[in-house]
């Protein structure tokens, strides 16, 4: 079966989908996205991921004029047409083609286009490595940019090192978050650290509905920056995404995580959120 993307208003074959070289995505990282997790055909968590893409493109002046309703049909017509039974979407909306110049063109139309892949999501995972490294990227990480550099520069250097991910540190010595996740920890107190919303970091869906369910259950949640001496010393380390749900940090740089397993508090979560979900 081929694969089919959405183009502007168009469902074709993803080996032939494409945008202008112009396109002010291609030359400025003009644009933001999302990813939106599939699991049993079901869009998880839309409405959050629909929210923060509004916000998104509100903080860079950029107006879609399509609704929710839509943009759920278009997703939804993806999972269907590309056999998704579990899996993701992806959806960039981009200031559209204009010529070469750095100010925003006017009455461009913005270029909205999705794609949608299949992906195992199993009910527990492994414990993987992270690395430390340094946050290079600008002070609206909250924004969710297409302009994802400083991000694939740290991935590269966790890649390089055999890691799953690479925790990003500001010059405060405090973590911000994973390349393409967020971070979190459960402390000596067995209270549930995660830094809070704010310009330094993306602010994830995954997070807020995971902040939810925990709220819901035994956990103590305490929103606020940790530094990586705190992440060693934590009983357990996981982080949150669309795409790693819940995934249990075991490693960080040389040193093991507690003894070095997969916590409780990680896997109970992965499973609500799981379970929440379906
Ligand atoms: N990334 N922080 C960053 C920098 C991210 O790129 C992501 C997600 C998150 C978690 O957000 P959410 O829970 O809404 O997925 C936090 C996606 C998965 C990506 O770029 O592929």
């Amino acid at each position: 079966m081929s694969r089919i993307a959405y183009v502007n208003g168009h469902y074709v074959p993803h080996k032939h989908a494409s945008v202008h070289i112009e396109d002010r995505g291609y030359q400025f990282g003009d644009g933001v996205y999302e990813v939106v997790l599939v699991l049993n055909r079901n869009l998880i968590d839309f409405e959050g991921h629909y929210n923060r893409l509004k916000r998104s493109l509100n903080e860079i002046s950029l107006d879609l004029p399509i609704s929710n309703t839509v943009i759920r049909q278009i997703f939804n017509r993806l999972v269907k047409s590309n056999l998704i039974t579990n899996g993701i979407i992806y959806l960039q909306v981009t200031r559209g083609v204009a010529d070469r110049a750095h100010q925003f063109p006017s009455d461009v139309p913005p270029a909205v286009v999705a794609t949608a892949k299949s992906t195992s999501i199993p009910k527990t995972v492994d414990g993987k490595k992270a690395i430390t490294t340094a946050d290079q990227r600008w002070d609206r990480r909250d924004i969710k940019t297409i302009q994802l550099l400083p991000n694939c520069i740290a991935k590269q250097e966790a890649f390089k090192r055999d890691a799953f991910e690479a925790i990003m540190v500001m010059k405060d010595g405090t973590i911000t978050e994973g390349a393409s996740s967020n971070l979190w920890m459960v402390n000596k107190d067995n209270q549930l650290v995660t830094r809070q919303a704010s310009n330094a970091i993306l602010n994830g869906i995954t997070k807020l509905s995971l902040t939810y369910i925990a709220s819901t259950q035994q956990y103590t949640i305490v929103e606020r920056p940790f530094t990586v001496d705190e992440a060693k010393a934590a009983k357990e380390l996981f982080i949150t995404s669309a795409t790693a749900i819940v995934t249990p940090i075991i490693q960080l740089n040389n040193d093991l995580i507690a003894d070095g397993n997969v916590g409780p508090v990680a896997l109970a979560l992965r499973s609500s959120y799981l379970e929440k979900t379906e």
